[in-house]
């Protein structure tokens, strides 16, 4: 109840908070939010198998909309959630795109990438995450929205269409769970890249050793069923509505090897965001506190800036906490990996189930066009890991309040 104010105002608040549903009623259902579930295509697993498919044209919103949030989790053919320790969520994508109408070839396709600041073709997505999913929260609050479907946007000839990639391991069998997780190509037995090309050298693990169906070891002699997978996805939006603010989505890498290059206008910056990297366990690389922390920094340059509305960090397992900070400090968002400790689905032990999430009041934080920030990245060393990542995903507005 509220308690708000005296006399004829109170009244008043009382009143206007007992009329709700019926003022909403009255001024229509246009911004209600609206949710939708989806499956993806059905995709098989066997113990120790490995898929990494991209669905083209998935069954998403249409219409010139905003994005209220997307979540999701692996299900099997009854419809029940699948732990982790049976099937690894690595990671899934969501990506827009522009389909030529009269072709429907997929590499005849835009890609529309989101602002930043990768280069092209690599995290260029809209939605992203791996196994702490179930425990993330991707909501944008009011009055935002990641807008999509508008007509202005989409170029002559073409339409928007959704793709989605998921790459999940079967780890039911291995001999080396987290070894098959963090893609150690021993384990797969491989040698050369998803392209038949040599892999770097000294590579000892990543996405190059677990492309789609390879094979992680097995324990000797274990025999299980294969079976049939669907990632069943939640999208949250509301219509299109003059007082909604549209969103940027920026996702910065924690390995990109950024430089700055002069062109025929001026200087810019190119990116090579490298994704994956290993962490050296505190016994070879030496303990630099006692704590067996591999904490790292990178500067990184924001084209355009804006108020942070939302912010997270995706870390793989050994992750601890990755933080955004400004030049002389100020913390902009800290994300920190949420750890199962049980059997249950959501809660599985030893997995990263879940990152905290940031939601500035809307107008406390401005990033500057051009400003530089500086991304953390802390994992734990105690063991050594394989294919590790950092990104941070903000979601910025150019104006923090609805005129
Ligand atoms: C779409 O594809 C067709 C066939 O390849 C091509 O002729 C046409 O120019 C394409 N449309 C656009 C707008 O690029
Ligand atoms: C590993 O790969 C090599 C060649 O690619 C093959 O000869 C060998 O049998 C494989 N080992 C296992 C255990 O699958
Ligand atoms: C050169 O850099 C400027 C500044 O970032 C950018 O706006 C422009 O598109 C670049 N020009 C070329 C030809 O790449
Ligand atoms: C990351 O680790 C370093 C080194 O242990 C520590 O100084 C720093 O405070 C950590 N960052 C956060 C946000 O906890």
């Amino acid at each position: 109840m509220m308690y708000c104010c005296h006399g004829w105002l109170r009244w008043l608040a009382i009143l206007l908070a007992l009329s709700i549903p019926q003022l909403q009623a009255f001024l229509g259902k246009e911004n209600e939010i609206k949710t939708a579930v989806f499956l993806s295509p059905k995709f098989e697993l066997g113990p120790g198998s490995v898929e990494n498919k991209y669905y083209y044209d998935i069954d998403f919103p249409r219409g010139h909309v905003f994005l209220k949030s997307f979540n999701g989790e692996v299900i099997d053919d009854a419809g029940n959630p699948v732990p982790l320790y049976e099937t690894y969520l690595h990671h899934w994508l969501v990506a827009r795109i522009y389909q030529n109408k009269s072709v429907n070839i997929p590499n005849q396709d835009i890609f529309v990438r989101n602002s930043g600041l990768c280069q092209y073709n690599f995290l260029g997505q809209y939605f992203g995450l791996g196994s702490e999913t179930r425990k993330t929260s991707t909501y944008i609050p009011d009055p935002y929205g990641i807008e999509i479907g508008n007509p202005k946007e989409i170029p002559e000839g073409f339409e928007e269409k959704w793709m989605l990639n998921v790459h999940a391991i079967d780890t039911r069998g291995v001999e080396d769970r987290w070894g098959c997780t963090e893609c150690r190509c021993n384990l797969y037995n491989v040698t050369v890249d998803e392209f038949g090309g040599p892999l770097p050298p000294g590579y000892r693990g990543g996405l190059d050793c677990c492309y789609d169906h390879t094979q992680c070891k097995l324990r000797q002699g274990f025999k299980g069923a294969k079976r049939s997978l669907y990632l069943r996805y939640t999208v949250k939006w509301v219509d299109w509505d003059i007082h909604i603010l549209p969103l940027k989505i920026y996702i910065l890498d924690f390995t990109d090897n950024w430089k700055r290059i002069s062109n025929s206008t001026g200087l810019d910056v190119e990116h090579d965001c490298r994704i994956e990297y290993d962490v050296e366990p505190c016994s070879v690389n030496g303990d630099v506190d006692g704590k067996c922390v591999d904490s790292k920094k990178l500067s990184l340059i924001m084209p355009y800036g804006g108020y942070v509305i939302y912010g997270v960090a995706h870390q793989h397992a050994g992750g601890i906490i990755s933080t955004l900070y400004r030049e002389d400090g100020q913390v902009i968002c800290s994300s920190n990996a949420l750890y199962g400790d049980g059997e249950e689905v959501g809660n599985e032990a030893g997995y990263v189930v879940g990152m905290s999430t940031c939601y500035p009041k809307p107008g406390s934080i401005k990033i500057a066009n051009g400003e530089t920030l500086i991304l953390e990245a802390n994992y734990s060393s105690t063991q050594f890991h394989t294919g590790v990542m950092s990104l941070f995903y903000l979601l910025v507005a150019d104006q923090a309040e609805a005129l």
